[in-house]
C-alpha cells in the first residue's frame, strides 16, 4: 500500500507541465525557469505552460533534433490576447530575414530567435497579466502543430 501511494506521489511530481518549470527567488523578484524542448517532428514537448503573475520568465528553448534551421526551424513565439493564432502565423511566413517574427509587429509579448537542430536560446521577459495566452513556432507550416497555452494564474 505504502509503494502504491509512492508510486502515485512520483506520477504526480513526474508531470511533463510541472517538470519543465523552476522557480528561484533572486532577491524580491521570482524568476521562472521554463525549459521547452523542440524536435525533427515538428513538434514542442509542452502544450501548457503554467506561471505566476509578476514573475519573471527564463525561458529556454532546445531544439534536440538533428535537421538545420533552414529545413526545421523553431521558434518560440508569446502571443498577446486576442491575436489570432493563423493570421499571425500567415504574417510571420513573410519575415524570413526577421525570425519570422513581422517588422514593426504589436502581436507578440515575447519570442526567441530561430534555432536549429542541436542549439538552443534562452530569453527573460515579465509575465503579462493573469490570462490565458497562445504560443507558437512561426516557421512556415509549423503553427498548426507546434502551438500550446501559456496560462498565467
Ligand atoms: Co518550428
Amino acid at each position: 500500500m505504502q509503494y502504491f501511494i509512492y508510486l502515485l506521489f512520483f506520477l504526480f511530481i513526474s508531470n511533463p507541465a510541472e517538470k519543465a518549470t523552476a522557480v528561484v527567488e533572486k532577491g524580491e523578484q521570482k524568476v521562472i525557469e521554463v525549459v521547452i524542448e523542440s524536435n525533427d517532428q515538428m513538434k514542442f514537448d509542452l502544450s501548457e505552460i503554467k506561471v505566476e503573475a509578476g514573475a519573471t520568465i527564463k525561458l529556454t528553448l532546445k531544439h534536440v533534433g538533428k535537421l538545420p534551421k533552414q529545413a526545421m526551424g523553431h521558434n518560440f513565439v508569446l502571443l498577446k490576447k486576442d491575436v489570432v493564432l493563423k493570421d499571425f502565423a500567415m504574417e510571420a511566413i513573410k519575415a524570413r530575414d526577421n525570425d519570422y517574427i513581422p517588422e514593426g509587429t504589436e502581436d507578440v509579448i515575447a519570442h526567441t530567435i530561430v534555432i536549429g537542430g542541436g542549439e538552443s536560446t534562452t530569453i527573460e521577459f515579465e509575465a503579462p497579466a493573469k490570462g490565458e495566452y497562445t504560443f507558437l513556432c512561426s516557421f512556415p507550416g509549423h503553427y498548426a502543430l507546434m502551438n500550446g497555452k501559456f496560462i498565467v494564474e
